[in-house]
């Protein structure tokens, strides 16, 4: 990621972060709209679920210039997430209904460029978290 793809991810973030509430509501009713066979894999309260999802991905968009810092967490997360029964394929799944949030949450400031380096971090977590989760 360049840094103006990480300066764009996070004043993108920011402005998600004030409505982070119904993101995170968005975010889980796109992705069960997309794939209803992931539903049974999320045990717990949805709405704490979706608060965590956004306070790790604030972490993440805060680490992205230091990877190095964040890459032991992720890969813990990645094997954490494997034992929720994720697999590699449903990370191209969440990657759509992130992409899709984002751009019901920014609107016209969803951009090319913004889409393309959300595109881009994620890419990054989702790799390294599929890598720890094979390893
Ligand atoms: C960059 C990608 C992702 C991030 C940042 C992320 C973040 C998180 C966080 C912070 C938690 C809380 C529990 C923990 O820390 O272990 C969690 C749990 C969980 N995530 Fe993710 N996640 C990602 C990708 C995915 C994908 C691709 C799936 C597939 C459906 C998924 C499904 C789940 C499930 C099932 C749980 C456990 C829920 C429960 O116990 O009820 N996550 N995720």
């Amino acid at each position: 990621m360049t840094p103006e793809q990480v300066a764009l991810v996070r004043s993108s973030f920011a402005k998600v972060v004030p409505i982070k509430e119904t993101a995170a509501d968005l975010f889980y009713t796109r992705l069960f709209e997309l794939d209803p066979s992931l539903k049974p894999l999320f045990k717990g309260d949805m709405k704490e679920q979706g608060l965590k999802l956004m306070t790790m991905i604030g972490t993440a968009v805060g680490g992205l210039d230091r990877l190095d810092s964040i890459v032991p967490a992720v890969q813990a997360l990645g094997r954490r997430h494997a034992d929720y029964g994720v697999q590699d394929k449903h990370y191209d799944t969440v990657a759509s209904a992130l992409l899709w949030t984002l751009e019901q949450g920014l609107g016209a400031a969803f951009t090319p460029d913004v889409k393309s380096a959300w595109t881009s971090a994620y890419g990054v977590l989702a790799g390294t978290m599929k890598d720890a989760a094979a390893a």
